[in-house]
Formats: C-alpha cells, sequence, structure tokens
C-alpha cells in the first residue's frame, strides 16, 4: 500500500501545524510528514486520511492485546459509568482484584501491588522502597538504560539525549551493559566469561559506598535498542547484588506482561526472581497505569505514606485485568513464543538478504534491527533507520527505532497476532529495505 496523496486542505496538516504550535517541541513526532492517527482496531491503525497501516510498534509497545480490542474496552466502558475515581481512600473491587491477579502471576514472593499512573512513578516507588528498607543509598543501573522522565528516572536513565538539565545522579551508578553486538569490553560472547556482570561487583567496590540499596535494569534494554542480554548475565549480577546487600528491580514497563514469550515478565527468561518488579505501558493496554509489585516483608518496610491519586483507579485496574484475562483466555504467552519465534526467522531471512542489518535480536513480540553501514566497522546507519521508516510507514507499516545510535529498528505487535500478519509484516519490511538507498 502506498500513502494516499493528499489535497491541500488535507486535514493532517492543520492538526499538525497546531501541533507545532501548541505542544512542546522537545515531545516529538515520527516521520517528515507526522502520522495523524484517526482510529485503529486490533493489529491496525488508521490515519485521518484514510490510510490503513500494519502496526508494529503498537504506541510504543503499549498495545500488548490489539487496538481497542472489544475484550477490554467493553469492561472499560461498564466501569466508567459505574465508578470512576474515589482514590485509593475508599477500597475498591476493582483495585483488589487487580492485585489479586498480579500476585498470581508474578514470580516468587512478590505479592503486594502500589499502582501510579506510569513507568515512572513505578521506578520512583521501587527506588524510594530500596532506599528504605536498607542502611545504602546507592543504586547501580545500566548504561543505555531509559527509566522514565521524572527528575530520579532521568538520574537511572543512561543515554545523554533523555539526560539534558543538569540531572542530579547522586547515589546512582552505572555499570557497562550487557551489549554484546558492541561490547563495552571489547570482549566475545561466550569467550568472554560475561566480564560485564563481574563489571557490576567492580562498581560497587569503586563507584559506591561498598554496599546498595538496588540494582535496576530493563531485561531487554527498550529505549536502549532492545538490547539483549547473554543468557547467564542477569544470574551473575544477582549474586552480586545479594552479596552486596542490594535489591534486585526488574524494569518490566516494555517486558512486561508476556511480551518476551512464555512468561508473564521478562526476568523470568533469565530465571531470575527480583525483589521488586514494576510494569506500566501495555499492562492496560493504553490505559495509563503502572504497579511497583513486590514481597509483603518489603512492603511492611515503606516509610510514612504515599499516593498516587489516578494510581489503581478502578478504570484503570478494570483495564489491567481484562488483560490480564484476555492473556490467559486466548493463551498468548504461547502464541507470543510461537509467533515470536517465527518472527525472529523471518527476520533472520531479512538479514542474509540486506547487509545493512547488522544484528538481529531481542525476544517474543520484542525483536530489534540494528542497522549498520558497514557489517565489519558497524558504522551506524541512523539515516538508513529514518529512511527505511519512512518508507515502512509509506508501504503501509509502522515500526519504531531506538538506541544510543539511532539506528535500532523496534519491532513489537500485539500479542494476538498471527504468522499471518508476521509474513505481511516481513513483506513490507522487505519492500521498504529495498527501497533505502544504502
Ligand atoms: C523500560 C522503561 N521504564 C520506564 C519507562 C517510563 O515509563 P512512562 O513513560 O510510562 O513514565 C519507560 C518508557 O518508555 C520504559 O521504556
Amino acid at each position: 500500500m502506498s500513502t494516499r496523496p493528499k489535497s491541500a486542505t488535507a486535514p493532517s496538516e492543520e492538526i499538525v501545524r497546531k501541533h507545532r504550535e501548541y505542544l512542546w517541541p522537545a515531545v516529538t513526532n515520527y516521520y517528515r510528514e507526522p502520522l495523524v492517527a484517526d482510529h485503529a482496531s486490533m493489529q491496525y491503525v488508521w490515519d485521518i486520511e484514510g490510510n490503513k497501516y500494519l502496526d508494529f510498534f503498537g504506541g510504543i509497545l503499549t498495545i500488548g492485546v490489539g487496538h481497542c480490542n472489544p475484550k477490554i474496552t467493553s469492561k472499560i466502558k461498564a466501569q466508567v459509568d459505574k465508578l470512576q475515581h474515589t482514590s485509593t481512600l475508599y477500597p475498591n473491587e476493582a483495585i483488589v482484584a487487580l492485585a489479586e491477579k498480579l500476585a498470581q502471576i508474578t514470580p516468587g514472593r512478590l505479592q503486594k501491588s502500589f499502582f501510579t499512573s506510569s513507568g515512572t512513578e513505578a521506578n520512583e516507588a521501587a527506588i524510594l522502597l530500596a532506599r528504605m528498607a536498607g542502611s545504602s543509598y546507592d543504586v547501580v543501573a545500566l548504561r543505555h538504560a531509559y527509566s522514565g522522565s521524572s527528575a530520579l528516572a532521568k538520574g537511572v536513565t543512561a543515554q545523554a539525549a533523555w539526560r539534558k538539565g543538569g540531572v542530579i545522579s547522586v547515589g546512582i551508578a552505572h555499570a557497562v551493559n550487557p551489549y554484546c553486538y558492541r561490547c563495552p569490553l571489547h570482549l566475545k560472547y561466550p569467550d568472554c566469561g560475561v566480564a560485564c556482570a563481574s563489571d557490576v561487583e567492580n562498581l560497587i567496590q569503586t563507584g559506591t559506598s561498598g554496599s546498595i540499596a538496588a540494582f535496576i535494569a530493563e531485561p531487554i534494554q527498550g529505549v536502549g535498542g532492545f538490547i539483549t542480554p547473554p543468557p547467564e548475565y542477569f544470574k551473575i549480577v544477582y549474586r552480586i547484588v545479594k552479596n552486596y546487600g542490594g535489591l534486585f528491580i526488574s524494569d518490566e514497563v516494555q517486558t512486561g506482561f508476556g511480551r518476551t514469550g512464555k512468561k508473564w515478565f521478562g526476568i523470568e527468561q533469565w530465571e531470575v526472581t527480583p525483589d521488586i518488579i514494576t510494569c506500566a505501558k501495555s499492562m492496560a493496554n493504553g490505559v495509563p497505569v503502572g504497579a511497583t509489585v513486590t514481597t509483603a516483608d518489603l512492603a511492611d518496610k515503606f516509610q510514612g505514606l504515599t499516593i498516587s491519586t489516578f494510581g489503581g483507579n478502578p478504570v484503570t485496574s478494570v483495564a489491567a485485568r481484562a488483560v490480564i484475562e484476555v492473556i490467559e483466555e486466548d493463551d498468548l504467552l504461547e502464541n507470543a513464543q510461537a509467533v515470536g519465534s517465527y518472527f525472529r526467522k523471518r527476520l533472520e531471512e531479512l538479514q542474509e538478504k540486506y547487509l545493512v542489518i547488522g544484528d538481529v535480536r531481542g525476544m517474543g513480540m520484542m525483536q530489534g534491527l540494528e542497522l549498520v553501514r558497514d557489517r565489519k566497522t558497524k558504522e551506524a546507519a541512523p539515516a538508513e533507520t529514518t529512511e527505511l521508516m519512512e518508507r515502512a510507514r509509506a508501504n503501509g507499516l509502522l515500526i519504531g527505532k531506538g538506541g544510543l545510535y539511532a539506528n535500532v529498528i523496534r519491532l513489537a505487535p500485539p500479542l494476538n497476532i498471527s504468522k499471518a500478519d508476521v509474513d505481511e509484516a516481513i513483506r513490507l519490511l522487505d519492500r521498504s529495505l529495498s527501497e533505502v538507498r544504502l
């Protein structure tokens, strides 16, 4: 499909003009001519000119079970008419039902939830709790991380573009990340002995007070460009973190709720049970909710009071619970695994065909393509990445971008797509790649 030509009075032009006039420019849009979204259904989005797109980015990994999935929206609509907001000053059926469900699907003894409205707040709460629970203030995070937009979350974030304005990161130290394609230690897996994991210990000994409140990481770095650690990585880091008194926080804002296939949470793929899990994004399929889930013992250690006014409001709680139920009823953990593996195989076929694809990585419905100008030097190809996004959009496929060097294509379709959707996405990607000037 090609984008239809627009008339001089295309409705999108007025909206884009107003966007530029009334919104902060830092809130960036994709594409030379931004796509004005009009409506969506399951794996498809339509723009205001009526063009239809297969959506493989889902509002930045937020549409986990399909746009406007009627199994979710019907429950949201009913709840809006019944009870919309009372704050957590009054318990309600929806919030406890969601919390109970989360206790069932999270690993280990994670049992108690604190609800917020975003991933940023979920991470804030996790770090705050870790600092209250032990005697250390120090936190270890990973380079290339993205944790959110608050002051503390920006301190954890480790990409320059997201750290402007004098970020205060007292008590936060960053270890090298397990970026095998561009190993920060210039080693090669598996001969490296996963030396990047040992760097966490050296960092604690040299860059902190010698004990830590917590280690926080995304199982697969999202904004960082779907950087996927080797199988041993988190087990090694977990042991180090425990030796130095820290809690292990798994930021599942992108990897949560089945995204990586087979398991509810990404960290389970590495067979590590974290002390705290944070989630948001696809947790409620587009309704703003975040959660910080921990053990009963740790939840007891939170000092004083806390609240997030909209956190766990009945409408958002109903939406999140409905998402869990759809994943269970439609067997989407299995689907994400099976269709995700097929997707990966098809992407590797594209890698054989196009030299520009230097690396294919990720898990399940979270697959990344790192684009390079030269496979030997691995020179990043950001212009080609932007061009590929433009071509894909023109051909009817929505994809995302990420990575410190802006050269990683991020692909994250809903968990309930079929192999036929993958075939269509691959056909459109293939066509788009063939149109990119390399
Ligand atoms: C891994 C991760 N953590 C936290 C956040 C922050 O979430 P939010 O934008 O909902 O505050 C994001 C957002 O992209 C994220 O990708």
